[in-house]
């Protein structure tokens, strides 16, 4: 009977891959790459540190949930793995696909202000762009539409940020109650009460605390201590200084994304103080 127990402690204590029992699903500049990071300060969460894009890509998904297992980090039985795509909750064949592959998976969704995450994007896409002799459009004249002097719809960053719209679709596959939405302003501003209401929607028990984070002035963020060892910030790439907007263009967006707003807030039960 010993030696059978020896052997399942073995086992147990092996390093092994696990698919992900939560995903964070997006949304794309909403604090996606903090959330994850600051999840692993858990003792029972392991992170794929890349974006996977397994649900997504198509060349990726037809490689099949073996490849996607692979991608995955080692972890101990008793672990749970997340990964993180910004890109499917905007994708969408992804909620199918996951459905799939589990339909019983967590889903977590971290949201911005809507306004402040186009800017985000807009200012994510800009940087990206090395070439110094092409121009750029300014954010103003991409979210307008010149012809009819509305908000363009057709302009991908303001259309990641109509939330409603594609959780609308993730909901013809899993229930509301699969979904946590994470508030991403507040996980700038003061991380770890949100950080306990995920531990609580993972069913993990409280073991992030104030000592694993800590603000950092000069990042003019938070920061994540793991142990007396070990810190880290993220990197400049998280944090960028958004252009300023043109004030009666920013209203116009805030004032398109209103009922945007007043509809996610039904359905997901959870209320902001977006203007
Ligand atoms: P900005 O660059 O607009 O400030 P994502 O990882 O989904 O791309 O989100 C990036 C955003 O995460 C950043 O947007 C930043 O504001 C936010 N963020 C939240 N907590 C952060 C932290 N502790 N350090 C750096 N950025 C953080």
């Amino acid at each position: 009977h010993r030696r059978n127990s020896t052997r399942e402690q073995l086992r147990t204590h092996r390093l092994i891959k696990q698919l992900p029992r939560a995903i964070i699903i997006g949304v794309r500049k909403g604090g996606t790459r903090a959330l994850l990071e600051m999840l692993s300060l858990h003792p029972a969460v392991v992170k794929a540190s890349q974006e996977v894009h397994f649900f997504d890509n198509d060349k990726n998904y037809d490689r099949g949930v073996d490849w996607y297992l692979k991608k995955m980090p080692l972890s101990f039985l008793h672990q749970i793995t997340i990964e993180k795509s910004p890109a499917y909750f905007i994708t969408e064949e992804v909620p199918e696909r996951i459905f799939k592959m589990n339909s019983s998976i967590k889903l977590l969704l971290i949201v911005r202000e809507p306004t402040t995450r186009t800017v985000s994007d807009y200012t994510q896409v800009l940087e990206g762009k090395e070439h110094k002799n092409k121009t750029y459009n300014k954010f103003e004249e991409l979210v307008i539409d010149t012809s009819t002097c509305e908000v363009n719809t057709k302009y991908k960053a303001v259309r990641t940020s109509i939330y409603t719209k594609y959780l609308e679709h993730w909901l013809k596959f899993f229930p509301i109650e699969q979904f946590h939405i994470v508030d991403g302003d507040r996980l700038i501003t003061d991380p770890l009460p949100e950080l306990k209401l995920v531990e609580q929607f993972l069913n993990l028990p409280s073991r992030i605390s104030q000592y694993n984070l800590y603000f950092n002035a000069t990042r003019g963020f938070f920061c994540l201590r793991f142990n007396f060892m070990f810190s880290k910030c993220l990197a400049g790439s998280k944090g960028r200084i958004h252009p300023d907007v043109n004030p009666s263009i920013q209203e116009k967006l805030q004032r398109f994304f209103h009922p945007f707003n007043q509809k996610f807030y039904q359905i997901t039960g959870r209320t902001f103080n977006w203007p």
